[in-house]
């Protein structure tokens, strides 16, 4: 129940933010068909592209490479704080769970809350325009996510394993579309 109404909130902050039509002094603007194809080398990048962007209002018009950076680092922060709660609740949960993957799940965790401050610190510099260090923290999140990732991969099989794979997808196109800015 909490889980729906922090993940309704974060929706209803994606929508928001896209709504604003944020702008940044020399971030370009385009369409999100140009901004896509513009990020995306395959079908499938096209197409998480596209989903990152789905909320964004008037997508045929212009709008400030900022607004499609801020959708896609909400809907991955959104798509990690879930996967998170997911873990922590097999973790807490799950009294059938093997051992590996407690153990995998609890690192995970850990690399997702450092994910999540990173990420964070992503959205706050997008907001404000400051883009010092931002290629940074966008690889620093991407890194943590992937670290997870790994982690889950070497286990034989786990529940977790399609939505730390969205999420790597999701950060990386985070990631794609804040280079857009030129950092
Ligand atoms: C889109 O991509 C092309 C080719 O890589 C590049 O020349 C162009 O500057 C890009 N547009 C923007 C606004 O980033
Ligand atoms: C508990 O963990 C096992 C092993 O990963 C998994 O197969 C099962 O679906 C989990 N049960 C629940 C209720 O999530």
């Amino acid at each position: 129940m909490n889980t729906i109404l922090v993940l309704l909130a974060v929706s209803l902050t994606v929508a928001g933010v896209a709504g604003d039509d944020k702008t940044c002094p020399g971030a370009p603007t385009m369409t999100v068909e140009s901004a896509c194809r513009n990020v995306s080398g395959t079908q499938a990048m096209y197409d998480t592209c596209k989903d990152a962007l789905a909320g964004v209002p008037d997508p045929m018009s212009d709008h400030d490479v900022t607004v499609y950076a801020l959708a896609a680092a909400h809907g991955a922060v959104a798509s990690v704080d879930a996967t998170m709660d997911a873990a922590i609740n097999l973790i807490t949960n799950n009294k059938s769970l093997p051992g590996d993957e407690k153990d995998a799940y609890s690192e995970c965790a850990e690399d997702y809350s450092t994910a999540l401050h990173a990420m964070g610190s992503v959205l706050n510099k997008l907001d404000g325009c400051s883009f010092d260090g931002l290629a940074d923290d966008y690889m620093n999140g991407l890194l943590d996510v992937e670290n997870c990732r790994d982690r889950v991969l070497k286990l034989s099989a786990s529940p977790l394993y399609a939505m730390v794979l969205v999420d790597r997808n999701k950060a990386g196109m985070a990631l794609f579309l804040g280079k857009l800015l030129g950092i």
